[in-house]
């Protein structure tokens, strides 16, 4: 019997949903998505993640909700890329009545980094991982031999006396109007400094660079190795309906 469990992403701009069968990794049907409504307030978005959820028919068990903070017990602690009114405010629980069934909240790479080690790049592989997604912001999520260490946050590490994410990430590229070559670089410059803290075996990067990776890879430098992210835009629905369906809600 399959077991097709709601997977939602929501971003800064847009929020995604899908039906994922958890014992095979894939989307069943197609993504359907939605503008995230601004301000991007719990209420406001509340009646969206419901709306999502009511065009998928057929869902077992809880929802998965991957979300771009730092969540603890289900409770968002920052607000990079959302409303300031998420910190502190309990999305599980929100999510669960507006859905009426029970809700996982993770943060966003986390999530991402769920589906690509369980069905993704990172399947099988022992060792020391970090997923980077590169995209309005930059996210990451840490594995050890495929276990997950939440809420990394390494995206807001300081490089070149800022805030990694407002050197290296997809948005600054096109805020910046930077060539490929030079956004590379400063990717480079990151995943060095990521390296020479953690010393990962294997990169796993989404976002901008797995979408165009054959484009990118000749420019790419690091000592671990680096491989593109296999689902791409999906990874965060994925592995929200996983980390849902693991959590066995
Ligand atoms: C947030 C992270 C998130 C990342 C990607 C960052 O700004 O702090 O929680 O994972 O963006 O969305």
């Amino acid at each position: 019997m399959t077991r097709n469990v709601l997977g939602i992403d929501v971003g800064g701009s847009s929020i995604k949903a899908g039906l994922v069968d958890v014992d095979s990794g894939r989307l069943v049907g197609g993504l359907i998505s939605a503008h995230t409504p601004q301000p991007s307030t719990p209420q406001a978005m509340m009646p969206v993640l419901a709306s999502l959820a009511a065009r998928l028919e057929g869902a077992v068990g809880g929802v998965g909700i991957a979300f771009p903070s730092v969540i603890k017990q289900g409770t968002a602690r920052t607000a990079a890329n959302v409303d300031h009114a998420w910190i502190g405010t309990d999305g599980a629980a929100l999510a669960a009545r507006a859905l009426s069934r029970p809700a996982l909240f993770l943060n966003d790479a986390d999530a991402a980094g769920i589906a690509e080690m369980r069905w993704g790049a990172g399947r099988g592989f022992a060792g020391t991982v970090i997923m980077v997604t590169l995209g309005t912001g930059i996210g990451t999520a840490l594995f050890c031999d495929g276990k997950l260490y939440p809420n990394t946050e390494l995206g807001h590490l300081e490089l070149n006396g800022m805030d990694a994410e407002k050197w290296a990430s997809a948005r600054v590229r096109t805020a910046e109007n930077l060539d490929f070559p030079a956004w590379i670089a400063r990717v480079n410059d990151y995943l060095k400094r990521l390296h020479d803290l953690l010393w990962p075996d294997l990169f796993i990067l989404g976002g901008a660079v797995s979408e165009r990776f054959a484009e990118f890879a000749p420019l790419l430098r690091s000592d671990a190795q680096l491989r593109p992210a296999h689902f791409a835009g999906q990874a965060g629905v994925v592995g929200a309906a996983m980390a849902a369906a693991e959590a066995d809600l």
